[in-house]
């Protein structure tokens, strides 16, 4: 059985977004997509699972065209698809999220849950998934909740499985336990469409890689025949240095300190437990650690997102513990934040409106009560130009740029203030290897233009890479610090809060 993608074209107003598209995907076959942001990836997927109708073009199971509607009429062909948010119920249990988008005449009463529960069972101890069908959803890291979307995929008797970059939010580990998932469904015979931005996963798992640049499909590669670099090169149309270039930081006086931080999450637990960190002028400190150790409310709290219970914030000597998010940004500090479409955009805006969001009330901006519309235009311009933000215009409403081009538009504008402190949650997550290169290299710039620098990351390469110091976050404290030489290994341990010791994990 084979699907496939033939001469799809997709026009939005002022984007043409697919151009004449060919793809396709056979039983027991896993099929990387690789390109650009805003290569137009994610449409072409939407027009597979009916979200979207292509303006011309044709989607064909066996040679037999398929009427794509709706995502039931895909989910009825055996296309099933598992998004980059996932649309599950928090406060629903794994059974009740798996019937939750069956028709209803199947979704009422006490046996359908027992049904459910069962099926969960069986698809989980099949694929080998370890998904507890009474857990509810809040409850489950990231990399269990894409589990439970597998599980209601499969449940739905997908023989084609679409996942719209789902590594880029998963720890190492998750991602190891995602391929063996991946893996046992090919040998089942599923046909699957992989995307993402990390070139070494697609050579590590895809059968064949296929690239776009621009809305067409540039290449088709065979993973043996390519390395990073020649991938990087296809994708983006010239060589990458895949490689962080910068001198030995020179660090001067501490701009950010925190002394003894309590912080509780959502579940008033203490994410942030009693944590001590500084950070100087021209240096970038990396945190590094598996998520969910406190690091997003570390974050939230010290760009005043979330209130702590005990313990001193200071910027530049100045306590700055309860200030407000706004009062911390006009003390010039830059904030990219972990969830972009949460925190970092309000979507409806336009992608000036983004870039002016948080300064309409400085000049040049704005003039008294009045907005400057021309002077927040020209700076959008600039920046669309200078981050190669993908936009037919600086008009259009961010919901519609593509998701890796959405942080683009929040990097640019916090970094395009005079800046002395930098906190970033993530910053190059689902941004293509062409436009790491340039947000690494703004990042650096920033360390020498004297910013002090906070990263933190869950990818260990990026932290190594940019790092001048590392700390290690474990369990709502600093578990360790490490010089960006030190052995990947022995960050690791720290990670999970072994410090050396042996058999700890
Ligand atoms: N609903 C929409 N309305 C208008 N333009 C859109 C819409 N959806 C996508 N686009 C445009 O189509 C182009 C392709 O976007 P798409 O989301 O497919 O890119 P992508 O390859 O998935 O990128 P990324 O790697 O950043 O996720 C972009 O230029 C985007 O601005
Ligand atoms: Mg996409």
């Amino acid at each position: 059985m084979r699907l496939e993608l033939k001469g799809i074209t997709k026009q939005f107003p002022g984007v043409l977004a697919n151009d004449d598209v060919h793809l396709s995907v056979g039983e027991g076959e896993i099929v990387a997509l690789l390109g650009e942001n805003g290569a137009g990836k994610t449409t072409l997927m939407n027009i597979l699972y009916g979200l979207y109708t292509p303006t011309s073009g044709e989607v064909l199971i066996d040679d037999e065209p398929l009427e794509l509607h709706s995502p039931s009429d895909a989910i009825a062909a055996g296309i099933g698809m598992v998004h980059q948010h996932f649309m599950l119920v928090p406060v629903f249990t794994v059974a009740e999220n798996v019937i939750l988008g069956d028709e209803p005449a199947k979704r009422a009463g006490w046996l359908d849950k027992q049904r459910a529960r069962k099926t969960v069972r069986d698809i989980s101890s099949r694929y080998k998934l370890d998904v507890d069908p009474d857990a509810v959803i809040e409850d489950l890291p990231v990399g269990i909740q894409q589990r439970v979307e597998i599980i209601k995929v499969l449940e739905r008797e997908a023989r084609f499985v679409v996942f719209d970059e789902p590594t880029s939010v998963l720890t190492p580990t998750e991602v190891e336990g995602f391929f063996n998932i991946v893996n046992g469904l090919k040998n089942d015979g599923k046909g699957i469409i992989f995307i993402s931005h990390k070139l070494g996963e697609a050579l590590e798992i895809a059968d064949r890689i296929v690239i776009m640049r621009r809305g067409r499909t540039v290449a088709e590669v065979l993973p043996a025949d390519v390395d990073e670099e020649k991938l990087a090169e296809l994708m983006v149309g010239r060589p990458v240095d895949l490689r962080v270039h910068k001198e030995e930081a020179t660090p001067g006086d501490v701009v950010l300190s925190v002394e003894h931080l309590v912080v509780l999450d959502d579940r008033h637990q203490r994410a942030v437990d009693g944590l001590s960190l500084e950070v100087r002028a021209g240096e970038i400190v990396g945190i590094a650690g598996v998520q969910g150790n406190g690091q997003t409310e570390l974050v939230e709290s010290l760009t005043g997102m979330r209130p702590s219970l005990g313990g001193i914030v200071r910027l530049n000597g100045e306590d700055i513990t309860t200030n407000s998010p706004r009062s911390i940004h006009k003390r010039n500090v830059a904030h990219v934040p972990e969830d972009r479409q949460k925190s970092g955009l309000v979507l409806s805006f336009t992608v000036t409106e983004n870039i002016v969001l948080d300064s309409y009330y400085e000049a040049p901006v704005s003039r008294g009560i009045l907005m400057n519309w021309s002077a927040a235009e020209e700076r959008a311009l600039r920046l669309v130009e200078e981050y190669d933000v993908r936009t037919p215009s600086v008009d259009v409403a961010v919901s519609t740029l593509s998701g890796g081009n959405q942080q683009k538009v929040i990097v640019a504008r916090e970094f395009d203030r005079d800046v002395a402190l930098v906190i970033a949650s993530q910053p190059t997550r689902g941004i293509d290897v062409g436009s790491i290169e340039y947000i690494h290299s703004r990042i650096v710039e920033e360390r020498d233009n004297n910013a002090a620098v906070l990263i933190v990351s869950s990818e260990l390469d990026e932290i190594t890479a940019l790092s001048d110091r590392i700390l290690v976050m474990y369990d709502g404290k600093i578990a360790g610090e490490f010089d960006p030489s030190a052995s990947t290994t022995e960050i690791g341990l720290a990670m999970l809060g072994s410090q050396g010791e042996a058999g700890a994990m």
